[in-house]
């Protein structure tokens, strides 16, 4: 195979500088408002995959100067627990952001949580409040991983205006809102999902593919555009190609995309892990913020 030709894109690097940008707006409000954004998340259950991720939140919060607070509640809560929960989290004053970590153990209803939760502190942007204001054009707070996706490329393509979109996806936390903020870029938007006609040929029109998908390595070089830049959602756990470790039942992450076959194609790429999944809680700090700021009427 020739060598890759798709820049990579680094989620590190642009994690790691909204998360410095993050801890300088938190620094500036402490000081010139004496006000501390606070972060409340909700964790029920002990998914594996969700205490990594409800780890992650807590600390990095905390490094970026927020008051933090985790909720660990046990997997047989009673949906009345949970949303006496988020009733207490909604007025207080401490805290300007809650997010409930999806998804929530059965028998739990998370569309009636979301219903409960105060849209200034949607910091997820999951509530239909936020939804509805993203789907009209009016300020919102956006989900997080899709923002993370905008930012990744604005960064690198620059300008989208123009530009046509695919997103292979339709669900509520990522399809979605990254189609509407796609469509406030001025790209030509199409959403794809399980029943769209001859996708790959679809995924081909696309100067900017989004894969949302789930399905691992789904998407092969011949689905994409030369020079597109793909971002790559997906995140999936699929045994090691080396039979020898595959045998010992071990497991890695791959995305939806075919990443190594894909990057003799693309322009542009995000890798997984290390692209898209990185953004994530550096987007949600940065909502945090503008959460704190909406409540305390600071512009
Ligand atoms: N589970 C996986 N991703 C997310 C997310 O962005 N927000 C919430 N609340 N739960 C998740």
């Amino acid at each position: 195979m020739p060598e890759s030709t798709a820049q990579l894109i680094d989620g590190k690097v642009y994690a790691e500088r909204l998360r410095a940008s993050v801890a300088g707006q938190v620094a500036a409000l402490k000081a010139s408002n004496g006000l501390q954004p606070g972060l409340a998340v909700v964790l029920v259950g002990d998914d594996a995959a969700s205490q990594i991720y409800v780890r992650s939140k807590g600390e990095q919060s905390l490094a970026a100067g927020m008051h933090s607070v985790t909720h660990r509640l046990p997997g047989d809560t009673t949906q009345a627990e949970l949303e006496r929960l988020v009733g207490e989290l909604n007025v207080d004053p401490l805290i300007h952001g809650v997010l409930v970590q999806l998804p929530l153990p059965k028998p739990l209803d998370e569309k009636r949580v979301l219903a409960l939760l105060n849209p200034d502190k949607d910091v997820d942007g999951l509530t239909v409040a936020n939804a509805g204001r993203l789907a009209s054009g009016l300020s919102a707070l956006v989900p997080c991983t899709p923002m993370g996706c905008m930012i990744l490329l604005r960064e690198t393509v620059g300008d989208l205006a123009g530009k046509r979109a695919v997103v292979v996806g339709r669900s509520v936390l990522v399809g979605r809102p990254i189609a509407q903020l796609l469509l406030q870029a001025d790209c030509t938007v199409t959403i794809a999902h399980s029943r769209t006609r001859d996708l790959p040929a679809v995924c081909r029109e696309a100067d900017i593919l989004v894969a949302a998908v789930g399905r691992p390595r789904m998407i092969g070089a011949d689905w994409i555009k030369p020079g597109a830049a793909v971002i790559d959602v997906g995140i999936n756990r699929v045994p090691f190609d080396d039979p020898v470790k595959a045998a010992e039942g071990r497991t890695k992450v791959v995305g939806d995309v075919d990443f190594k076959a894909a990057s003799q194609v693309a322009g542009w790429i995000t890798p997984v892990p290390g692209g898209v999944g990185l953004m994530t809680v550096a987007v949600l700090l940065q909502n945090t913020v503008a959460a704190a700021k909406l409540q305390a009427g600071i512009a």
